[in-house]
């Protein structure tokens, strides 16, 4: 087992390490539950909803966005905290592989050819740990068995010949232990969650003070209208709705593809296609640099025109015509 052990070792290292990274990053992040971020978890949803084969499912999470964002944030540090400690690995990894699937369903569904998206990989990457658990290698689980069975002033390794009723009452005694345990690292991830969550909220504060604006000087063959124009096109929803130097996510309705609407400035407002033209995956706004950024392959664009600032892309993103009549903005 030892052997197994070993091999399983590096995809310990770097699963483990990783998913409780991916977790406090959400906790920690002002934006990953602000429900009007374009780069919060609920805007990634309804981004992701249209293209996904399990849309309805991400358009009901959207609806809860802050319950599911934090069941993601704590089963990522979980699933982390098990597979690197050894407690009860092949659970933890069973809910990493999960996670993954999910991941790949929705916002690197759109991703072509499906290798370039990681979540693909990190479902197979799970899949020898479901198998062989931790081997018994740096097994925090074993560490609580052994213990367990110096207090019942048993052999460590067992006998052969052990009595399978021995055998029972020893993994039952483990059981209880290591839920005990797995009890409190859940309780100290919700504590330092919760930390993150803080802080977060104290760096939003400090954002929302320090209101950032997009850069000016617009060029853009988007139309723009303000004030009693004929609206021509499909509705998208109230003008107010878009903040002054921010983004608003949208669904477009010619094509089904996430978007989103943009007010640069006041009664200016642009709009592009969310899906990068490099491989399709949807791209995020940062609002520092006023630029859309593709989590794929690290692609940007310019959020005053689309045009494609850093490769892999090349090509624009596709803009979309709005105009706004009376208060409300429609794709024409
Ligand atoms: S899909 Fe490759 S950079 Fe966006």
């Amino acid at each position: 087992m030892t052997e197994v052990g070993w091999v399983l070792l590096p995809l310990r290292l770097f699963l483990g390490i990783t998913m409780i990274y991916a977790g406090l990053l959400k906790f920690f992040d002002p934006a990953f539950l602000d429900p009007t971020s374009p780069n919060g978890v609920r805007s990634q949803m309804l981004a992701a909803a249209p293209g996904s084969p399990i849309g309805p499912l991400v358009t009901f999470s959207a609806d809860h966005a802050a319950l599911f964002g934090l069941t993601i944030a704590m089963g990522e540090l979980l699933v982390g905290l098990g597979v690197l400690l050894g407690l009860w690995t092949r659970i933890a990894a069973l809910g990493g592989l999960l996670l993954s699937l999910s991941f790949f369903l929705t916002v690197s569904w759109g991703t072509s050819p499906y290798f370039f998206g990681p979540d693909i990989v990190f479902v197979f990457a799970f899949t020898p740990l479901i198998i062989g658990g931790d081997g018994g290698l740096y097994s925090l689980q074993v560490v609580i068995r052994d213990a367990t069975r110096r207090r019942m002033r048993l052999a460590v390794p067992p006998p052969a010949d052990e009595s399978a009723h021995v055998a029972l009452e020893v993994e039952r005694r483990t059981l209880l232990r290591t839920g005990v345990v797995a009890g409190g690292i859940a309780v100290g991830a919700a504590l330092l969650g919760g930390v993150g969550r803080l802080t977060a909220s104290a760096r939003q504060g400090d954002a929302t003070a320090a209101a950032p604006t997009m850069p000016a000087g617009t060029t853009t063959t988007t139309t723009t209208t303000t004030g009693g124009g004929t609206a021509n096109g499909v509705k998208l929803g109230k003008a107010s709705s878009v903040p002054v130097g921010g983004v608003k996510a949208f669904t477009d309705p010619t094509t089904g593809d996430p978007a989103y609407l943009l007010q640069p400035k006041a009664g200016t407002y642009l709009a592009y296609s969310a899906v990068c033209t490099h491989q399709g995956c949807t791209v995020g706004f940062d609002q520092p640099s006023g630029q859309f950024a593709c989590p794929c392959h690290g692609a940007r664009f310019d959020a005053s025109n689309g045009d494609a600032v850093r490769g892999p892309a090349r090509q624009p993103l596709r803009k979309i015509n709005v105009t706004e009549s009376n208060g409300v903005l429609y794709a024409v």
